[in-house]
């Protein structure tokens, strides 16, 4: 029998994907392997194994029956890839422009509140990979650590600030100029979280974690929000968790309070949780930047729309006008190239690189975005693709 190679010649910088295989083979001719499993099930599965089960069905649980999170992986199983033949993908191009940066994929790590119910390192750990790889970072407004700690792990790599929009105008005035002041360069508003959907697995243990103070960083550090107690949230968190809650949502915001919004802040402003051709229209009208599709996971209204069934209305909709964003589902680059090609101009990943996190902290976030990028790269060139800019909806067929 022949000697086994012990090393194996690495593949040029222009194939990301192919990089990656051989990183991962040359890791298993040394008896190693990847801080994390590789097969998206099994990602999941040991992230369960790790966690508490009340930090594991926090993060993977939804709303009510959990259709809507159900059906937006349904979604993309729906639309099927036609590969093309023989058209030279030997150098490929993953870069894509928003809002004047180039960013090196399609790909953002998308706002997952209140980290460290997940991994002690939190969202610290997630800044660290994303700024190793260049991807965008949109931290939640209930993170775990203050939006500056994270911002200075960054230094100078992208980060946007992601914002709960609650009944305090002068809070989330003082919120944002932190936030522009810290280095985040876009705004995501998320609107579809003006109270908690009804989520069984939560309500079962029961288990809220802002209530036991998690998540509330960014608050118990503002002068605004701690102008408004008697003492310190550090010398009496009860009463500094009660009026959060008494702040957190605003059921009662309407299109026209965007304009005050415009006027805090000089960021870009996207428009997180649009699933109706007509708000896509409304956000447009109102002067925003851009939207991204996302029915939060499922997390929000059960029976919702997938968010890729909802995507091809609202590109119509928007016919080119403002870029659109998409969550919702992404587990493969597959799935990224299909929402893609239905008119996102980049995916935000959401549970894959938390069960990353949950492994093995930032170098699990980190081999979980690499090798959804390697699936990306390679799934784009087999399919006759050179750059994530040719994709359109021409490359797609759909299911009976
Ligand atoms: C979220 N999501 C979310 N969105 C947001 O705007 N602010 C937030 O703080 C959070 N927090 C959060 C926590 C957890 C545990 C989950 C799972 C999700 C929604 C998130 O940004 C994104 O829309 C979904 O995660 C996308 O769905 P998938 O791909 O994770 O299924």
């Amino acid at each position: 029998m022949p000697d086994l190679p012990h090393s194996v010649p690495s593949p040029t910088a222009a194939s990301p994907g192919m990089q990656r295989q051989f990183e991962i083979y040359q890791l298993g001719l040394a008896g190693k392997k990847l801080s994390v499993p590789i097969p998206v099930a099994q990602l999941e599965n040991k992230a369960a194994e790790v966690l508490p089960p009340q930090a594991y069905d926090y993060v993977a649980g939804s709303a009510s029956g959990e259709r809507s999170a159900r059906a937006n992986l349904a979604a993309f199983d729906r639309w099927r890839i036609v590969p093309r033949m023989l058209r030279d993908v030997s150098q490929r191009d993953l870069t894509v422009d928003l809002f004047g940066h180039t960013l090196p994929a399609p790909v953002l790590l998308g706002p997952i509140g209140v980290q460290n119910i997940i991994h002690p390192d939190a969202e610290v750990a997630v800044a660290r990979a994303a700024a190793s790889l260049g991807v965008p970072f949109v931290l939640s407004t209930v993170s775990s650590r203050p939006l500056e700690e994270v911002a200075h792990a960054m230094a100078a790599a992208p980060r946007w600030f992601q914002l709960y929009w609650g009944k305090d105008h002068e809070l989330t005035a003082s919120l944002l100029q932190r936030a522009e002041k810290s280095g985040y360069t876009a705004l995501v508003v998320t609107l579809d979280t003006a109270m908690l959907g009804w989520r069984e697995r939560d309500l079962q243990h029961p288990y809220l974690p802002f209530l036991l103070g998690h998540g509330l960083a960014n608050y118990f550090i503002d002068p605004v929000f701690c102008s408004r107690l008697p003492q310190s949230p550090q010398a009496d968190p009860a009463s500094a968790i009660r009026l959060w809650a008494t702040l957190f949502s605003n059921t009662a915001l309407t299109w026209s309070d965007l304009a005050w919004l415009r006027r805090q802040t000089r960021l870009p402003i996207l428009l997180k949780g649009i699933l109706h051709p007509d708000d896509a229209r409304l956000a447009l009208d109102h002067g925003v930047d851009a939207i991204i599709v996302s029915n939060h996971g499922g997390r929000q209204v059960d029976g919702a729309i997938a968010a890729l069934d909802a995507l091809p209305a609202v590109a119509a909709a928007i016919q080119q006008k403002m870029p659109i964003l998409f969550d919702s589902g992404i587990r493969y680059g597959a799935d990224a190239i299909k929402a893609l090609a239905l008119g996102a101009r980049a995916v935000l990943l959401g549970r894959l690189y938390v069960w990353g996190l949950a492994i093995a902290g930032e170098q699990g976030v980190r081999d979980v975005v690499q090798n959804f990028l390697a699936d990306l790269d390679l799934t784009m060139g087999l399919s006759g693709f050179r750059s994530v800019r040719e994709l359109d909806a021409s490359i797609l067929t759909r299911e009976k």
